[in-house]
């Protein structure tokens, strides 16, 4: 959700946390604030609206000062205002902070603190936080030792950067839930709620675990539990460079990211296709090698289109490696109380490796005894160090808020991750060498369909104005459909609905006439003739069909007003190419609404809250 900078070294703050908050943006992006300390006191600046917003009111302002921390924000208690930016300060304006996550128990603390006679000027949690830590600060007289009282205090999830006034050697950073990630550099720090604010500065980087502290002054640290043991830090180096974060000549991101695909892909699959054998090789599973061989059921658990990669996994390992697959909503998982067997396999596929529902379902599924993996982008992040063992999906930074190349390579390793298990059982060598031969042939089909890239924008342009879509799949392609219109209503604020094509006799099909676009996702595969008979029944009622086809096929061409075709592959792998299409046209539609494609409105590229 909301991104978290904060620096303390010898080099001028303002433009460094400035430059963070553009590279967090796309974590929240309704209202940005900054505190700067030079040693006296610390200024702070915050307002509603985008960073951009922000930094243009300091363009004309001198603000000195080598200590600083900043927070884009996306609202959780409290409108996106001025007075309810971040940071928030305590009654004097010594304890300054910024905070990712949510307090639960703040209702409760503010009725004690109001008893006490404070008052406060926002709607925010945060506050409370701020002013709390500020009354234990009179109390105690120690700025550590008032945020470690504080926290232990504290109910929910946080990630936090906190100055103080009286002490302006002294940056804090603590977490529960919310990521925070430290930068060692050589006499500085950064902190940041991830490493992309980061990575410009240093690769050095320490992760803190939930319920510890770092306390950062200019000539060191020291890393601790909220209950004062001292841990020693783990330096991991960061796995990206700058450019990946950069935009490029693309307008935006989500643009670069689709055209990186048949890159990413590649990356994906690269190292770990054994093609002659028929097989994969996921050194990330290997210490539980053994539990994979035995196991009886799978349940694949995630969120927004990661859930959608999820639903295509459930076709891919049920069909080669036939063992039962459940898919479920991790929010849905989490308060379930689930049945699961200590037997059961439970992998959670998220591209931050953040989402708070997605840990949240894993933790209670390994609370139940069975082994938990993670199919995960952001190495370092939280559920793949939580997990017993997982598969990273190498499609580099993604920082387009509707998920594009990670979806595509979350496909990728769930394919290999098909053919490992299915080659354990029934899937024969000629079979396995089949899909590992198309599964290799992807980047280069990808990047055909992209070649196509002005035709589709033709066709978004037609349908830009349109109010509702449908989106129509069966089998593999089905959570395709439903991944299509996911983008559209993301990026585009167009209503749509994915739909298994023929559960549309049972509701859907009353809403189509002459102007409701209907996009099929009908490739050549065993129930091709079953989504024909829809395109047709579509047809009878004038609705304007939009067609991914397999290359040459006349007879969809026949029947639609549009086709865009994708090169043939091995059935199962299909949701990898037809996806593409369904991404560029939700983009140029976006872009032809003048939507913020990049940065849809009230949405966040990563959820750590509930
Ligand atoms: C947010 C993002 C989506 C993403 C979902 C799950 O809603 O906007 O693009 O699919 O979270 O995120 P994850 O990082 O777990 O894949």
């Amino acid at each position: 959700m909301c991104g978290i900078i904060g620096y303390i070294g010898s080099r001028e703050a303002l433009p460094i946390v400035l430059e963070g908050l553009r590279n967090l943006e796309y974590r929240g992006y309704d209202s940005a604030g900054i505190a700067i300390g030079d040693g006296r006191t610390i200024r702070i600046r915050k307002r509603a609206g985008k960073v951009a917003q922000l930094a243009a009111d300091l363009e004309h302002e001198h603000l000195p000062g080598t200590l600083g921390i900043g927070h884009t924000r996306w609202a959780t208690h409290g409108e996106p205002t001025d007075i309810n930016a971040h940071p928030h300060t305590d009654r004097a304006g010594r304890i300054v902070l910024i905070h990712n996550g949510i307090i639960e128990n703040y209702a409760v603390l503010k009725t004690q603190l109001e008893r006490e006679g404070y008052t406060f000027r926002s709607e925010t949690d945060t506050e409370v936080l701020a002013v709390f830590i500020g009354m234990l600060y009179d109390r105690l007289g120690d700025f550590e030792l008032a945020v470690r009282t504080a926290l232990q205090e504290v109910e929910g999830t946080f990630g936090l950067a906190i100055l103080s006034s009286d002490d302006p050697d002294c940056l804090i950073a603590a977490r529960r839930g919310s990521p925070i990630v430290l930068g060692i550099g050589d006499g500085e720090y950064i902190v940041a709620s991830d490493a992309s604010a980061i990575v410009a500065h240093t690769r050095r980087v320490v992760y803190l675990r939930d319920d510890e502290m770092a306390i950062l002054r200019r000539d060191g640290y020291v890393t601790k539990t909220i209950s004062d043991e001292f841990i020693s830090p783990e330096i991991h180096e960061l796995d990206f460079e700058l450019e990946q974060i950069q935009r490029g000549n693309f307008p935006h991101f989500m643009l670069k990211e689709i055209f990186e695909q048949p890159a990413t892909f590649r990356d994906s699959i690269r190292g770990r296709l054994l093609v002659e054998q028929g097989n994969a090789k996921l050194g990330g599973l290997t210490p539980v090698a053994d539990k994979l061989r035995a196991a009886r059921r799978i349940i694949l658990t995630g969120c927004g289109t990661s859930w959608h990669s999820a639903l295509v996994g459930e076709y891919i390992i049920e069909q080669l490696a036939r063992i039962p697959v459940e898919v479920e909503y991790a929010s849905e998982l989490r308060y379930r109380n689930p049945v699961i067997y200590p037997d059961d396999i439970v992998i959670g596929i998220s591209q931050s490796g953040e989402t708070i529902d997605t840990l949240a379902a894993l933790r209670e599924a390994k609370l139940k005894g069975a082994t938990i993996l993670g199919i995960v982008n952001v190495v370092g992040s939280t559920i793949a160090r939580e997990t017993d063992a997982g598969v990273y999906l190498h499609a580099g930074p993604e920082i387009g808020v509707a998920s594009t190349k990670a979806f595509t390579s979350q496909l990728a390793v769930l394919a290999l991750l098909g053919l490992y298990l299915g080659r354990q059982r029934d899937l024969s060598p000629s079979e396995g060498r089949h899909l590992a031969k198309e599964l290799s042939a992807i980047p280069d089909r990808i990047a055909r369909i992209l070649d196509n890239a002005a035709a589709i924008e033709r066709i978004a342009l037609e349908y830009a104005d349109s109010t509702n879509a449908l989106y129509l799949g069966r089998g593999v392609n089905y959570p395709v459909a439903l991944e299509g219109a996911l983008k559209l209503k993301e990026i585009s604020y167009v209503h749509a609905e994915g739909y298994p094509a023929a559960e549309m006799k049972h509701g859907p099909i009353a809403l189509i006439d002459r102007n409701m676009p209907v996009v099929f996702i009908a490739t050549r595969d065993d129930i091709y003739d079953k989504i024909v008979s829809n395109i047709q029944e579509v047809k009878a009622r004038r609705g304007r069909i939009i067609a991914i086809a397999t290359e040459g096929d006349e007879r969809i061409a026949e029947l639609a007003d549009h086709v865009i075709s994708v090169p043939a592959t091995h059935p199962l792998l299909t949701p990898i190419l037809t996806t593409i299409p369904l991404q560029l046209l939700a983009y140029y539609i976006a872009v032809a609404r003048g939507c913020d494609v990049d940065k849809p409105r009230n949405l966040a590229k990563s959820v750590t809250v509930e």
